[in-house]
This record gives C-alpha cells, structure tokens and sequence, in this order.
C-alpha cells in the first residue's frame, strides 16, 4: 500500500544545546522509520530560536546533516520582539507557549502577544501551546486580528468543544492532537510513570472519548509532539516532560484504520494534506511510503531510530508497519535490513531546510 510522505508539525529535534537527547541525524532517521518526510521543529532549544543569528546557525548545521526535509518553528519571547521580522524570513511558523512546559519560553503578557499578532507576517501561521482557558485566549487573538491560529497539542474535551465552537462561528483556526493522547490516559503513569509524563499531562478516558469524536471534524492534523529525553533523565528525581513519538504515530493510527475506528483517506488528510496547506508546505515531488497494511508486531524500545532509546509504547502490538520511504525518488529508508543502523540508505545532508 502507497501513502504520501507524511508531514509531522510538531517536532522537538534538541538542536541547539540538547545533542545528548536528539540531533538533526537521529531525530529525521527517527522520522523516516515513522513515514515522515518533512517535519517541523520546535523553537524551545538551548539558546532557543528567537533570533536571527540561531536561526541562522541552526539552519546551516540542519543542512550538513538532516536525512529529511525540516522546517524551522521560531518562538515568541518578550525580549526579543524586535527580531520576530528577520526571523520570520527564517522560520515556516511563529510558536508562542502561553503554558509551561519544557525549557523556558514563556508568553505571559497581553503586549507581548499583541505585538506578535500585529508583526509576525500573515503568510505564515501562528501556532500555540495555549491549556484551558488560554485556549479561549488564542481564538480571542485570532478573532481580533482575523488571522489563523493553530493549537498544538490539544488534549480535554473542554478545548475541544471550544474549538469546535469557535469554528462553528467561522473563526481562521486549525488543531492537532498527539496519539500520546489518543492511546493513553493518566492511569498509565501509575504503569510506566514518568516515562508517561508530557505537557499537556495525560488526561481521563472522557477526555480521550471526546478526542476521538472530534476525529473527523475538529481535528486537523495527527502531530507526535516526538519530544526526547534520555532515560536518565526521565528516572532522575526532576524529570523532564515529554515522550518520543515519531516512529509510532503511523502504526498507532493504522492500527486504528484497522480497527475502523478511522478511514485510510481520514489518516492521510490528517497525516498529510492538512499539515501541508495549514503550514503552507512545499509538496516533494516523487515521495512516498510503502506500508505493510497486515503485518502485525509488538513495538519495542530496541527497534527505535530516536537517540533516546525508548518509546511509552513499547510492548503495545500494531498492526501495520511502514516498509520503504522514497523521498524525491531516493529510497531513504528500508525496513528490509535486518540490522537497523543499515536501514536509513541516504546521506546526512540529503533532506532539504524549509523555507
Ligand atoms: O511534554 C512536552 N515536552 N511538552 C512540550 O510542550 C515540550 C516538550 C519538550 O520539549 O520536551
Ligand atoms: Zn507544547
Ligand atoms: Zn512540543
């Protein structure tokens, strides 16, 4: 069975400052073995990528070593308004994080976020961490200034329903949800604990339920918010949040196709046209996946790409599995290899840096 190279906009690649965890060579191998080709990564790095001058750097050391194609994702922060246009030449999209999560970008000031509205250029999409009520903040902001806002990540039924509501009403916005939560809910941090902690934290079966009513409407995009730590890190008394996704977002949802729980042609809207016309993508001509519709397998921390080592899936059996990547005719990836550091076929520097 052939799929489009399916889009990821949600991406933590730890590049600059958090090599240890991921690089751009470990995390887009870790997107090819998922069927990515073209991922997004986040701006919540060490220094993070709020000026002109990282983003640069960042983009020159993506293009020596990335395996697929990468976009950059600049973030908001309040001392560094005056960049947000040369940075913008450089980023696919603005992130502004309204809540806490990993690293410390924050936007907590009404200016801040008015500045950001009124500068970023309105060719290119605003896309938030917003949890509770800053949700009803983001559609505040994109009424106001009649502009696309994209939520990440979003995990209650409440801002769900908001979102629902709010397109109802013709506002510009779009979503994504994770499979973390899809596929889990916050009894699993009794069962795997902190490897089973991300922001948003896991919620209730109700919250899940609600999720997956929203599946074919609401939702736009399947994202994997694939955001690596190293086990030490994850068993060390202060763990970090977040939870690797990139190589089990497909077979999760596949498993779901599988289980009629989803169509074929739902997946690949949500895997791949939409992220493509939210983000305002490059298509790539000649790319696609094979994927193995039948084949059934147990997830396994010892099959994974991703630096980290480990994935909150491991021990859950899928059904389908991707065989083969072709990025613009080059075949990327070959599941046929027994021995998993021969199956990524193409060289560091091969993907191509968006824009
Ligand atoms: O769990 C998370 N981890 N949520 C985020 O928003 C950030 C991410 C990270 O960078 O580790
Ligand atoms: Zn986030
Ligand atoms: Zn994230």
């Amino acid at each position: 069975m052939k799929l489009p190279g399916l889009i990821d906009v949600h991406t933590h690649l730890r590049v600059p400052g958090g090599e240890h965890k991921e690089d751009f060579a470990t995390g887009t191998a870790a997107a090819l073995a998922g069927g990515f080709t073209l991922i997004l990564a986040m701006p919540n790095t060490t220094p993070p990528l709020v000026t002109a001058e990282v983003l640069q750097a960042t983009r020159q050391q993506a293009q020596q070593t990335i395996l697929c194609d990468v976009g950059l994702v600049a973030g908001a922060s309040p001392e560094q308004l005056d960049s947000l246009p040369a940075v913008a030449a450089q980023a696919v999209a603005l992130k502004i994080y309204l809540n806490e999560t990993f690293g410390p970008l924050r936007v907590e000031d009404l200016a801040t976020l008015l500045t950001c509205f009124q500068t970023w250029p309105r060719s290119k999409i605003i896309a938030m961490h917003a949890e509770g009520p800053n949700v009803a903040v983001g559609l505040g902001l994109a009424a106001a200034y009649q502009r696309p806002v994209h939520f990440c990540h979003v995990s209650r039924k409440a801002e769900i329903e908001l979102i629902a509501a709010a397109k109802k009403q013709g506002l510009p916005v779009t979503c994504e949800v994770t499979p973390h939560h899809l596929f889990m809910t916050g009894p699993d941090t009794e069962r795997i604990g902190s490897l089973a902690d991300m922001r948003p934290k896991l919620a209730t079966q109700a919250d899940v339920d609600t999720l997956w009513s929203h599946l074919n409407t609401t939702i736009d995009c399947i994202a994997t918010d694939h955001a690596p730590h190293t086990l030490a890190e994850k068993h060390s008394p202060n763990p970090p949040p977040g939870v690797p996704g990139l190589e089990t977002a497909l077979p999760l949802m596949l498993t779901a196709v599988r289980e009629g729980r989803l169509t074929l042609e739902r997946l690949i809207d949500l895997m791949h046209t939409n992220p493509r016309r939210i983000f305002n993508l490059p298509e790539q001509p000649n790319t696609y996946l094979e994927v193995d519709p039948e084949v059934r397998y147990t997830i396994s921390n010892d099959e994974l790409q991703t630096k980290c080592g480990w994935t909150p899936f491991d021990g859950v059996t899928v059904i389908g599995r991707v065989q083969r990547v072709v990025l613009r005719g080059q075949t990327a990836y070959d599941a046929g290899q027994p021995d998993i550091s021969c199956r990524i076929l193409v060289k560091p520097g091969s993907g191509r840096v968006i824009p």
